[in-house]
């Protein structure tokens, strides 16, 4: 699998997610198992590059090569200079955000929106293309399948940005209508991967090593993208790379080994965000991990009060250490909690 030059290890992409997919969750799901993570967006507007939550997003100190910035903004000249920015800070890939659902950039809506103004979608794509080829650094497109039911335009697009010169495409199997809602369709996916030459990359309710094989399979993708389904469960990477290789389910994680992986990213995340907003917005995480588990609800409660990261990280400990005396693994992705047998 590659992008332009760039080789990756393998087709299992993180997907980009504004307010999770920060350095240390990104690195954490490279450790098990993921090929390559976009990182949350950045703006176009420069004058938010000085602020302290862009910093953090262009700050890519440690991360495993390659990094990959996405942009997001409704003008071609400032997407321009935001992706040549994000290169001269550390970008090997840049990736145009078309695919999500909600972001006001400049008073005017990016992200998705943009599908429904082909001709300045294209700007940008011209514009962007020609910021990052003099550097070789190659560029790619996240989308949806259209702006609407109606007017499902993502194979017209993904065709002029590959004359374009973008190096890979995303589809996410929804219109920006649907937001979240109803199911993602793949036949569009298919469509754009069976008219294109670069890679196609199929994203959208993949949250099982067997919803990986079908996607795979009916869209005949070169890579796959999860996002939701690797929140609080990062290890789905490993477990769907294990099932394509093998065609078999790798046994769930223990409970210690999880803890093991929560702890460690506690302390990465603290590491970025300081005390203060590390021990808040750490919570998410810890909720998504604990949400599946017997009295997982209660301890997201009661942690949710907790205020340093020292007695974060030791309720996290011992909440887990009590849950490894009755339960020696993880529930099974989709799979109800099984009692620990003697
Ligand atoms: C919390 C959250 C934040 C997201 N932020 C972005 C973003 O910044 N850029 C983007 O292109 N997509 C964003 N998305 C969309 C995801 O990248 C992905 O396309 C979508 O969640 C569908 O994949 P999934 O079903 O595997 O979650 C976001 C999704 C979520 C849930």
């Amino acid at each position: 699998m590659k992008i332009g030059h760039i080789e990756l290890p393998n087709s299992l992409f993180v997907a980009p997610m504004a307010g999770v997919t920060d350095r240390p969750f990104r690195q954490l799901c490279k450790r098990l198992g993921a090929g390559y993570a976009v990182s949350e967006m950045v703006t176009s507007r420069r004058d938010l590059w000085t602020s302290l939550k862009t910093s953090r997003r262009a700050d890519h100190e440690g991360e495993s090569a390659p990094i990959a910035v996405q942009i997001a903004g409704t003008d071609a000249a400032m997407m321009a200079e935001a992706a040549a920015y994000n290169v001269d800070r550390g970008a090997q890939v840049i990736d145009i955000n078309m695919g999500c659902p909600a972001k006001k950039v400049c008073n005017r809506w990016a992200g998705s929106a943009l599908m429904q103004d082909e001709a300045l979608a294209l700007r940008i794509v011209d514009a962007v293309v020609a910021a990052c080829a003099p550097r070789n650094v190659p560029v790619t497109l996240k989308m949806r399948t259209g702006w609407c039911q109606a007017e499902r335009n993502a194979l017209r697009i993904a065709r002029a940005a590959e004359s374009a010169g973008v190096a890979m495409v995303t589809v996410h199997g929804r219109t920006r209508e649907q937001g979240y809602k109803g199911e993602a369709e793949y036949e569009t996916v298919a469509a754009v991967k069976a008219a294109l030459r670069i890679p196609v990359v199929a994203n959208g309710d993949i949250d099982s090593p067997a919803k990986a094989r079908e996607v795979l399979q009916l869209t005949g993708a070169d890579a796959i993208m999860v996002g939701r389904a690797a929140q609080g469960r990062p290890w789905i990477f490993r477990e769907i790379a294990h099932f394509l290789a093998t065609g078999e389910l790798l046994p769930a994680p223990e409970v210690q080994q999880a803890k093991r992986w929560l702890i460690e990213h506690l302390g990465d995340h603290y590491g970025l965000y300081g005390e203060f907003a590390g021990v808040r917005s750490a919570r998410k995480h810890i909720g998504w991990a604990v949400r599946a588990l017997p009295g997982g609800e209660d301890f997201r409660s009661r942690m949710n009060l907790i205020e340093s990261c020292e007695a974060q990280v030791r309720a996290v400990n011992d909440w887990f250490d009590q849950l490894a005396h009755t339960h020696r693994l993880l529930p099974a992705a989709n799979e109800p909690f099984i009692e620990k047998t003697a």
